[in-house]
């Protein structure tokens, strides 16, 4: 199960990402959950204090890892490297468990020019493309807000594609784009969850400008979940009808990539 998570900013990705997570390790799937926004705070979501959340070093800041495995230093446009690194150990050696989900903090790909052809880039390409191919845990990637950065070689490979909207147009349009965009990233659709929904009437009037996506499901809006932010906790753990509607969403899932 390789599933990346995309969408506006600050509708949820991360909360999202963290819970199927954990949700998946309580029903015994191996799970490696990424974190590839340059803001990452995925750590704190799953549980992590922040404490130890700020010792963690993006693998996209690890100069010598970069060189040791592509042959130049990270920036080193123009130079020679390794376009076919070594990254099978990657995933095992530099995630760390939080509760039962390994994480790993990527960091992200740089944006165009020679940027993309970066020792770190390609580092980060061929993690991002062994964790989707090679490896048999599920992958949940939580990604950077907005559409500029997909079709950077970080989703290519994944299973499925969820946009998570919270009422409002504005989150929609960005689905539209991200919709756009995918099918030259080769998914065949893209999923929508709906998160912060507050009523029926919400539902039905975001339902009309949905027509053009297959709907995963839907989370409630939680005060719980907003204070997990504020007093530090991680928002799987807030309250039932929050975790009850993560578990039908993650029981879709796995009936859709089954199928
Ligand atoms: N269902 C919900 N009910 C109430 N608050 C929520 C809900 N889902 C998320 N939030 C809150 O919304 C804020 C943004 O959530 P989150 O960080 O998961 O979004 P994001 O899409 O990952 O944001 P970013 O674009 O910054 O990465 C957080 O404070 C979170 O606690
Ligand atoms: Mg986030």
């Amino acid at each position: 199960m390789k599933i990346a998570i995309s969408g506006k900013g600050g509708v949820g990705k991360t909360t999202l990402a963290a819970c199927l997570a954990k949700y998946y390790v309580k029903n015994n799937y191996k799970v490696i959950a990424v974190d590839a926004d340059p803001d990452a705070n995925l750590a704190t979501t799953l549980g992590l204090s922040y404490d130890k959340a700020s010792k963690i070093n993006p693998l996209t800041d690890m100069k010598e890892l970069i060189e040791e495995r592509t042959g130049a230093k990270p920036g080193g446009y123009g130079a020679y490297f390794k376009l076919n690194p070594k990254v099978d150990d990657i995933p095992s050696k530099f995630s760390i468990d939080v509760n039962g989900v390994k994480l790993l903090v990527a960091g992200t790909i740089k944006a165009g020019g020679s940027g993309c052809y970066c020792p770190e880039n390609v580092l980060l390409k061929r993690v991002f493309r062994h964790l989707a191919i090679d490896r048999d845990e599920a992958v949940i990637l939580d990604m950077e807000a907005g559409i500029e950065h997909l079709g950077r070689g970080t989703c290519e490979n994944m299973d499925m594609l969820i946009v998570v909207i919270e009422p409002g147009l504005r989150s929609i349009q960005t689905a539209h784009a991200v919709k756009k965009m995918s099918m030259d990233l080769g998914f065949k659709s893209v999923f929508i969850v709906i998160n912060k929904l507050k009523s029926e009437e919400e539902k039905k009037l975001l339902k009309k400008s949905l027509k053009d996506f297959k709907i995963l499901g839907e989370l409630p809006y939680s005060e719980k979940v907003r204070e997990s932010d504020l007093k530090n906790y991680s928002p799987c753990d807030s309250e039932d009808k929050f975790k009850s509607a993560i578990e039908k969403i993650a029981v879709n899932i796995e009936k859709l990539i089954s199928n």
